[in-house]
């Protein structure tokens, strides 16, 4: 050491050392939903997750059996099952991440708003609950339609006096995975290359993909110039109608489950490293928001150790996006305030 070399410095190195191989902090994640198309996958991953030391599964059915198949993998979490109402309390005790994938999925036909009837009184349940056994935890709403289902879950946190639109998400990740995966298909490019923002709402022309704004290699840049104005309008519809592309393709069978669980497994990872202090950690989501004049609202989001950090702007849109974005107010805003009132009148 040099001189006047500080006489801490090498117990420093071995606090460094000593926090270096300590396990990531505890962290209960509670999947609401756990027996479904989606939230059997998602146990699965979550499950895989070396941040989630206790993963509750709870569903109104045949929790019992996902729950003993995904506890006899050989990796950190705890595994409870939590088979009926009775039990919803214990299964959200001391939670620091909910996931909602529960409720009715769409059959070719439907829209996400011929849901609400159903999902809306489901999701409005749930979170009656999580004001009550675990009022600081993050939520992660997938259940659709989550244009609405959001603004319901933010009513009832507020009128329970547990409200903190840091900590209330939907999940739009499926929306960027689409618009990432259609949009290096076209341009020829390694889908890892390729990141889309994706701003607006979650259904239909709500869904606005910010194809101007992909970032990749320089290599990336050049042949971005080649895709044409057609191309761009193609790949915006494409990513709009994705999930519909889905349900038809599963012809009365369900909607995406598998995509969706990748994308919902990435959020909730992305919520928990916000959570253990990771630096950087950005993703869209539908948040509360002061970006537009619409108080719900998906852009990218920088998450912290008290949910989101920021709300980060939508930088320079195209002319065309632009146009999307003025066009999807109308739609979004009706989706939210039948969200509110029905939170408010039933
Ligand atoms: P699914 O029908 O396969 O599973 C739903 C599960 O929820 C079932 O196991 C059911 O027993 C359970 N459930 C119903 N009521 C419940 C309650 N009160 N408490 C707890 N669990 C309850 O449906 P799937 O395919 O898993 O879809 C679930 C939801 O996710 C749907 O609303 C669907 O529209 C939505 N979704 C959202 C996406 C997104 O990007 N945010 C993408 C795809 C689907």
């Amino acid at each position: 050491k040099g001189s006047g070399s500080p006489s801490s410095a090498p117990s420093a190195r071995i606090i460094l050392r000593y926090y270096a191989s300590q396990p990531p902090p505890e962290r209960k994640v509670a999947i609401l939903g756990a027996a479904g198309g989606i939230g059997q996958p998602l146990s699965l991953l979550m499950k895989l997750n070396p941040l989630v030391s206790r993963l509750a599964l709870y569903d109104i059915a045949g929790t019992p059996g996902v729950a003993a198949d995904v506890s006899h993998i050989n990796t950190r979490a705890e595994v409870s099952g939590y088979a009926s109402e009775e039990q919803l309390g214990q299964a959200l005790e001391g939670s620091d991440v909910v996931i909602i994938p529960a409720g009715v999925p769409r059959k070719p036909g439907m829209t996400r708003d011929d849901l609400f009837n159903i999902n809306a009184g489901i999701v409005k349940s749930l979170c009656t609950a999580i004001s009550k056994y675990c009022p600081d935890a993050i939520v992660n709403m997938i259940s659709n339609p989550v244009n609405s289902t959001v603004p319901i879950a933010a009513e009832v946190f507020k009128k329970a006096g547990t409200y903190n639109e840091k900590k209330l998400f939907g999940v739009t990740t499926l929306d960027v995975l689409r618009a990432k995966t259609f949009y290096a298909a076209k341009a020829g490019l390694p889908a890892a290359d390729v990141n889309v923002p994706v701003i607006g709402g979650h259904a239909g022309i709500t869904i606005l993909p910010l194809f101007s704004q992909a970032i990749s290699s320089s290599d990336f840049q050049s042949r971005q110039e080649s895709l044409s104005h057609e191309d761009v309008r193609a790949l915006t519809k494409r990513t709009q109608d994705g999930g519909t592309e889905v349900v038809e393709a599963k012809a009365g069978k369900g909607s995406a489950t598998l995509s969706m669980t990748y994308g919902g497994s990435i959020f909730a990872d992305a919520c928990l490293k916000g959570l253990n202090g990771a630096p950087d950690i950005v993703e869209c989501s539908f948040v509360q928001s002061s970006i537009t004049e619409l108080p719900f609202f998906a852009s990218k989001v920088k998450l912290g150790r008290n949910g989101i950090d920021e709300v980060q702007g939508l930088g320079t849109l195209s002319d065309f996006e632009k146009e999307g974005l003025e066009n999807l107010k109308a739609e979004l805003k009706s989706s939210i305030e039948k969200g509110i009132k029905f939170a408010n009148e039933s």
